[in-house]
């Protein structure tokens, strides 16, 4: 049974993944805008892994007999200044969100939750390879500024990524 602080904690951890699936998917419609379509699906690709991670937080609290409770989703921007921008929100979204996994996983052991604390470890893993990937295009992406052509080119690279649902279980 799911402790009423932890559930709690939880719902809203919820709402922020989705809320996190909402923010990429406005991204990819703004690169959409400017026929930028490698950024656009890398960022589609992003939304869909952050539901997956809503997924998530919704079946544990429900394996735990907790009550899943949904909430309005913010809207998110949806203009940004430059791809370059763009990607560093969302390095700065990712770090946030590690803030809010770590706040979760001390929570979990403050309240003796073990099962939790196992759960919250494969997000406190996801977060290392979601700040690292933001991070690595922030920097190519400053590499790139000066020869617009790179911009096409990092747009083709990223437009090869695929969507890779987490293993059942994981
Ligand atoms: Fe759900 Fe991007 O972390």
């Amino acid at each position: 049974m799911l402790k009423k602080k932890i559930q709690t904690a939880f719902n809203k951890q919820l709402n922020a993944e989705v809320y996190s699936a909402y923010l990429y998917w406005s991204m990819s419609a703004h690169f959409e805008s400017l026929n930028l379509k490698g950024f656009a699906s890398w960022m589609r690709i992003q939304a869909l892994e952050e539901m997956t991670h809503a997924e998530k937080f919704f079946n544990f609290i429900n394996e735990r007999s907790g009550r899943v409770q949904l909430t309005a989703i913010e809207g998110p921007p949806t203009e940004w200044d430059s791809p370059l921008a763009i990607f560093q929100a969302t390095y700065t979204h990712e770090v946030k969100v590690s803030g809010m996994i770590n706040k979760l996983a001390d929570l979990a052991v403050a309240e003796s939750d073990h099962a939790s604390q196992v759960f919250l470890q494969w997000f406190v893993n996801e977060q290392v390879e979601e700040e690292s990937s933001a991070d690595a295009a922030v920097q190519r992406l400053k590499l790139a500024a000066d020869a617009p052509g790179a911009l096409f080119l990092i747009d083709q690279e990223l437009g090869q990524r695929v969507f890779v649902p987490p293993a059942a279980g994981a």
